[in-house]
This record gives C-alpha cells, sequence and structure tokens, in this order.
C-alpha cells in the first residue's frame, strides 16, 4: 500500500514586485521535488496576499472572521515541515512574513522549519537570527539553514543556480527536516 510523504511547504518570504525571492525559492523547491522524503509545495506570500494582520481574536483560538485567515490556516495546516526563504531588510526580516506568521499559531506548531536566508555580505544571516525566536516561540523545531549570498551567487535573469556548496547545504536541511518531521508528526497526532 503506497502511504503519503509528508508535505514540505517551501514559502516564498519576499513580496517585493521584482523580488529575487521567487527565484531562490524556486531552486530550493527544485531540490526539495528531488528529494524523496517529502511531497513539496511552493508557496507565495504575494499570491497569499494577507492584509497587515486583521483578527479580532488571538490565533490560538482559531475564530477566524476573515477568508484570507481561513484560506492562510488551510495552507499551512497541510504543512508538516517549512522553508522560509527570506530576504535580510534593514538588518532584519521584511515585515510579509513576520506578518503571515502572527496570523495563525496551531498551525505552525511541531512543524520543523528551514531557513533559506539571502543578502549581501551578511547572506541574510541577522534576518534569520531574528525570525529564529518568533518560530521557536511556537514551538517548531529548528532544522538548519541555508545562507546565500547574493554578490557571489546573483540571480540572473530570474534565474537562481546555486554553486557546489549551498547544494550541499540544501541536501543537509533537506535531510535533516526528513529526520524530524516523523518525530513530530508522531507528536502531533
Ligand atoms: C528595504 C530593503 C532593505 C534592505 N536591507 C538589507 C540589509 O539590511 N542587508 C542586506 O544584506 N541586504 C539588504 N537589502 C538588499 C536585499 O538583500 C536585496 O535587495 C534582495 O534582493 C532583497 O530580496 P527580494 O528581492 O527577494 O525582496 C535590502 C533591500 C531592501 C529592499
Amino acid at each position: 500500500m503506497a502511504t503519503s510523504k509528508p508535505v514540505l511547504e517551501v514559502i516564498i518570504g519576499s513580496t517585493r514586485p521584482g523580488r529575487v525571492g521567487g527565484a531562490i525559492a524556486q531552486w530550493f523547491y527544485e531540490l526539495a521535488r528531488a528529494h524523496e522524503g517529502f511531497e513539496s509545495e511552493l508557496v507565495d506570500l504575494a499570491e497569499v496576499n494577507l492584509p497587515l494582520f486583521d483578527e479580532p481574536q488571538h490565533p490560538s483560538r482559531q475564530q477566524y472572521v476573515h477568508e484570507h485567515t481561513k484560506r492562510w490556516s488551510e495552507i499551512v495546516s497541510r504543512a508538516d515541515a517549512l522553508v522560509f526563504v527570506i530576504p535580510e531588510y534593514n538588518h532584519s526580516i521584511n515585515a510579509a512574513i513576520k506578518n503571515a506568521i502572527d496570523y495563525l499559531h496551531v498551525e505552525w506548531r511541531y512543524k520543523p522549519f528551514g531557513l533559506v536566508s539571502y543578502g549581501g555580505a551578511s547572506r541574510g544571516m541577522r534576518a534569520a537570527q531574528v525570525l529564529k525566536p518568533s518560530l521557536v516561540a511556537l514551538k517548531m523545531p529548528y532544522a538548519g539553514d541555508v545562507t546565500i549570498s547574493l554578490p557571489i551567487t546573483p540571480v540572473v535573469e530570474g534565474v537562481f543556480k546555486g554553486d557546489e556548496q549551498l547544494v550541499k547545504a540544501a541536501g543537509v536541511l533537506l535531510d535533516e527536516l526528513a529526520r524530524l518531521t516523523p518525530v513530530f508528526q508522531a507528536l502531533r497526532a
């Protein structure tokens, strides 16, 4: 009998027109699809199109009044593991990613996550370090990261090709997610 694989959602964190985040997420998503441990999905926050957080109740109650929140809740509920592809803005995270995270609560809990961060010399690491405590507060276990320097490995004509080192780092992250995911699926059950 065929058993279904865990769902890994790769989230495009930047919503900026002209962003490079879409190309970087596409690169990681293709590596995730080639990994036998997951059924992978690409989720674009620009398409999810959430307004600034506008739910009256704390998300832990799941008493959502807005259709956009219900749709977002359904998307994240499907995930067994997540990878957030995030830019660094002003030595921190971009607003859209924090906003999207704050909308939900239970949907994130006990789901392993990885970070793919990018930027200049910092490789987006300051953004990653800012985001991590919020995800840990939501009881998400951290599986690792991939950090990308855009000056060294740029997006060219809308396409990102990670070098050997980045492909290896992505593989390490996917393997670690694959190790953690069944453990936390069992915990959620
Ligand atoms: C508002 C803003 C602030 C930025 N701040 C930083 C920064 O602090 N560190 C950094 O390495 N790059 C910074 N950058 C450059 C981004 O890394 C670069 O523009 C990248 O393409 C942004 O990701 P995106 O195109 O997917 O939105 C900033 C870019 C923007 C638009």
